[in-house]
This record gives structure tokens, C-alpha cells and sequence, in this order.
């Protein structure tokens, strides 16, 4: 099934649904009307129990995305960007979603663009792939969580650099610094993301939740209060059906069938 909307494309595979940045024409920039699709699509999906995972991609095999739309910002002023930048944030939206989220890096990844893939939980690229944030040559700096989730991820080093030089980094760099998980050849992409989100999508919903919301605190609290909560969401657990599923199916010697109860 797949669903139009202007600027995307929404495509459920089983339990996986994909996401699709459909403005091959401007390397799938995101303007203001994808933002709030994308973030009114993730709020549909959040409540949908049959998807588990969704993937987010970019349309034609030249970008992922090629950041915001750079059109956008002419003659904008500083309070109308500060209120674009702080309303109904996709980049929040896919951060704060309850389910895994994969970014499936099929291009171009900049300004934006590695934005929207620093907020999902996993980022698979393509060969030809490539990352910035190329901010700085437009006399501007990442706004959407790039110096910050960035610099989380990859380190301060690394990540002042991108960010300083505005310079594009290849897959196989971007791998090696840790901004991507892993690096396929662009012919396989489709089919090794499809093959870790069903991996994933057989885990327990509630699990992967809990899990998903304990890694994110570890970046943002300090060890004492992120050990505690990691303790309170461990317990949480203990009260799904899943949990003593997991168990009963290790013990019994059998592949365990989470329902998210
Ligand atoms: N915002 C708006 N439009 C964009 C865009 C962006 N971020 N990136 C690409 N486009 C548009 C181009 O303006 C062009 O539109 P046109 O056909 O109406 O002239 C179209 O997409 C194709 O772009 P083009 O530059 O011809 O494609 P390319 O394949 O040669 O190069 C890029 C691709 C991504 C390297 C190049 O487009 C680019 O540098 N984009 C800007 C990247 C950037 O600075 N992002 C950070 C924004 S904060």
C-alpha cells in the first residue's frame, strides 16, 4: 500500500514502513510542507500497531536529502526562521517517535539532510552516498540539531571540522567516523535495510520502546539518573506479556512471537 501526499511517499511492507522524500527534482530539500508531512505522518505511525519500524529514504538515486530548502530562506527574517525552526519539528518528531527509526542513506546527506539521519537510531548509506553539514559557505550554522547530535555522535573533533570546513565526506569516511552504521553498495541498500528493520520488527515493541528511550538517556542525563531510569525501564518490562513470552519461548527452545502486550 502506498500512500501520496505532496512532498512524500509512505509505503507499508508488513511491519516496516518506508518513508520517502519525494522531491527528486530538488534533491528532496525539505521545505516547510515536507517537515510538516513527515511529522504528521510519524504522529499517524506512532499510533499504528502493525508498523514497528519505519525507514526514511530519499526518491531518485542522487540525494537522501540535499538539506532545507535553501529557496526557503531568502528574505526571511531572523523571528519568522526561529519560529519555522521552533514549531512542529520533524528532527523532534523522529527523535522522540516510540519505535526504531532507520535512516536509509541513498545520496546526498547535508545540512538538513544529515540532520533528519543524525535524529534516527540507525543510518545505513549507500557507497555513493555523501555527508556534511555545509552550512558555514551559506553564512549559516546547522540549525536543526547538528551541532548537537553530531557532536554526540561522532565526537567534537571530528564534528567541529565538518561543521568549520562545510567539507562533504564520502561513505566509507563517514563510517570510519562513526556517522554511519554501515556502508552497502548501492545496489543492495533497499535490500539490506529492508532485511535489518524485519530483523528488528520481530523484537518486542515494548522492548524496543524502552530500549530506544534508555540508549537517548545516556546523552542526556548524567550516569547516576541514567543508570536509575535504565533500572525503572528494565522493570517496566517485567510487565508486558512480551517479557514472559521471551522467556517461556528461550526455555521451551522456540522462536518467541511478541505481540506488543
Ligand atoms: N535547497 C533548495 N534547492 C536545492 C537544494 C537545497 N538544499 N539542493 C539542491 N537544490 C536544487 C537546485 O537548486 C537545483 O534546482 P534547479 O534545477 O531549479 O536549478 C536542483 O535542486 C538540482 O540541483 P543541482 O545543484 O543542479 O544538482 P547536483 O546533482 O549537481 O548537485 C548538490 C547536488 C546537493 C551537491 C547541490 O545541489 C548542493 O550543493 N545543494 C545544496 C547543499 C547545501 O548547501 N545544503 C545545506 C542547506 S542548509
Amino acid at each position: 500500500m502506498t500512500e501520496s501526499y505532496e512532498t512524500l511517499l509512505v509505503e507499508r511492507r508488513e511491519r516496516v514502513a518506508i518513508i520517502t522524500i519525494n522531491r527528486p527534482e530538488k534533491r528532496n530539500a525539505l521545505n516547510i510542507k515536507t517537515r510538516e508531512e513527515g511529522a504528521a505522518v510519524l504522529e499517524e505511525l506512532s499510533m499504528d500497531e502493525s508498523v514497528r519500524v519505519v525507514i526514511f529514504t530519499g526518491a531518485g538515486d542522487k540525494a537522501f536529502i540535499a538539506g532545507a530548502d535553501i529557496a526557503e530562506f531568502q528574505g526571511r527574517t531572523a523571528i519568522t526562521q526561529r519560529e519555522v525552526m521552533l514549531g512542529r519539528s520533524l528532527f523532534t518528531a523522529i527523535d522522540n517517535f516510540p519505535k526504531p527509526v532507520i535512516a536509509m542513506v541513498n545520496g546526498y546527506c547535508l545540512g538538513g539532510g544529515c540532520e533528519l539521519a543524525l535524529a534516527c537510531d540507525l543510518r545505513i548509506a549507500s557507497d555513493t552516498a555523501s555527508f556534511g553539514q555545509p552550512e558555514i559557505n551559506l553564512g549559516i550554522i546547522p540549525g536543526g540539531g547538528g551541532t548537537q547530535r553530531l557532536t554526540r555522535l561522532i565526537g567534537e573533533g571530528k564534528a567541529m571540522e565538518l561543521i568549520l570546513t562545510g567539507d562533504i565526506i564520502n561513505a566509507q569516511t563517514a563510517y570510519n567516523v562513526g556517522l554511519v552504521n554501515t556502508v552497502v553498495p548501492a545496489a543492495d541498500l533497499e535490500a539490506k535495510t529492508m532485511e535489518l528493520a524485519n530483523r528488528i520488527a520481530e523484537k518486542s515493541p515494548i522492548a524496543l520502546r524502552m530500549a530506544k528511550e534508555a540508549v537517548k538517556l545516556a546523552s542526556r542525563s548524567n550516569l547516576d539518573e541514567g543508570l536509575r531510569r535504565e533500572v525503572d525501564l528494565f522493570a517496566l518490562c517485567f510487565s508486558s506479556q512480551d517479557k514472559d513470552e521471551g522467556v517461556s519461548a528461550f526455555l521451551e527452545k522456540r522462536k518467541p512471537d511478541f505481540k506488543g502486550r
